[in-house]
């Protein structure tokens, strides 16, 4: 009891490193990259400031560049010239994704690489997969037809170079479908990051501008789970355990760290993603003054880390390992 007992004695200034529970690591960072196949030069993306589009021969680059930073890995996004209803430039062996896997893969080999899985980007509906009239009479993304289409995306993947297929529609039974057909194609090593408790979250628009993904009717909610339901976020990501998944995600990160603790509990490593709405509220903030940026951020990523999670998808990855190096 105080005065014996003082807890501002481990604050004292040469004992905070001793005492830091927590740790950001660079290599721990993902960092999203966005390729796109309509793009000539690197095109900022207004909504997601410091962010661009590249064009798939403007990759190695910026690759080299993570690479060099310390990054742990790149997660692709594609963004194909042309969609239609069956996402058909999602699996071609061209695709604007392969294309760019190839070329990091040959250039940057030392480099992890994660390609996300799913079909917004492709389709002319802006829907995560296979549309049609769902049992209450309503066009809704169709579950099991879309799954044979998760498959041929996340092989082509593979087949590129991908190290890590990132499957992001919420489907029922899409790790199962994917494990499988990797395992069909000779790929048994890669491995899959499942989008396993994404929420049906308003922070995604600055992305889908950025991806040119939004949905062209409609919504996600019938696949993406309701922000107030942890339990049920729980539940998903045991089911994509227990589906052979080998690395679990929440997303959006910040607001649900409660689900990132208890996702935790599972055993699988834990990815969260710091999602575009995410960042692009501490950019605008701190453009305008309002807060300190590099303090902020840093401080939204470690809290993440202090909620469990191992490896953190985010848009700060390279300022973070800037930040991080300056530090040192
Ligand atoms: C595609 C996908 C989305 C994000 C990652 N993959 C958008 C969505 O589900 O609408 C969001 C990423 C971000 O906001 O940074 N399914
Ligand atoms: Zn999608």
């Amino acid at each position: 009891m105080y005065p014996q007992k003082r807890m501002r004695r481990l604050r004292r200034r040469r004992m905070l490193p001793l005492f830091a529970e927590h740790h950001l690591r660079t290599e721990q960072l993902i960092a999203p990259l966005f390729v796109d196949e309509t793009a000539r030069e690197p095109t900022p993306i207004p909504s997601m400031p410091g962010q661009f589009r590249y064009p798939p021969d403007e990759v190695v680059p910026v690759a080299a560049r993570l690479d060099r930073a310390g990054i742990g890995a790149v997660l692709i996004f594609g963004i194909p010239a042309d969609k239609d209803r069956e996402a058909s430039a999602a699996y071609d062996e061209n695709g604007v994704v392969q294309q760019a896997v190839r070329r990091i893969r040959k250039s940057v080999p030392e480099l992890a690489i994660i390609t996300d899985v799913c079909a917004c980007e492709y389709t002319d509906t802006g829907q995560c997969g296979i549309v049609g009239p769902c049992a209450d009479g309503c066009m809704d993304l169709l579950n099991d037809p879309s799954l044979e289409l998760m498959q041929r995306i996340a092989v082509s993947h593979a087949r590129a170079g991908a190290d890590i297929v990132a499957p992001s529609c919420m489907l029922d039974g899409m790790v199962q479908a994917i494990r499988a057909g990797l395992d069909d194609a000779g790929f048994c090593e890669t491995l899959i990051l499942s989008y396993s408790s994404k929420f049906a979250s308003a922070l995604y628009g600055p992305f889908r501008e950025a991806a040119d993904s939004a949905c062209r009717f409609g919504d996600r909610k019938s696949y993406q789970i309701n922000p107030a339901n942890g339990r049920e976020a729980f539940r998903e990501s045991l089911t994509d355990a227990g589906e052979g998944a080998d690395v679990l995600m929440v997303k959006p990160a910040g607001m649900y760290l409660d689900v990132i603790a208890a996702v935790r509990e599972l055993g699988l490593p834990v990815a969260a993603y710091q999602v575009s709405g995410e960042y692009s509220m501490i950019r605008a903030a701190a453009k305008n003054g309002w807060i300190d940026e590099r303090a902020v951020a840093l401080e939204s990523l470690i809290a993440i880390r202090r909620a469990g999670a191992d490896l953190i998808i985010t848009y700060f990855a390279e300022d973070a390992a800037r930040w991080l190096q300056e530090a040192a």
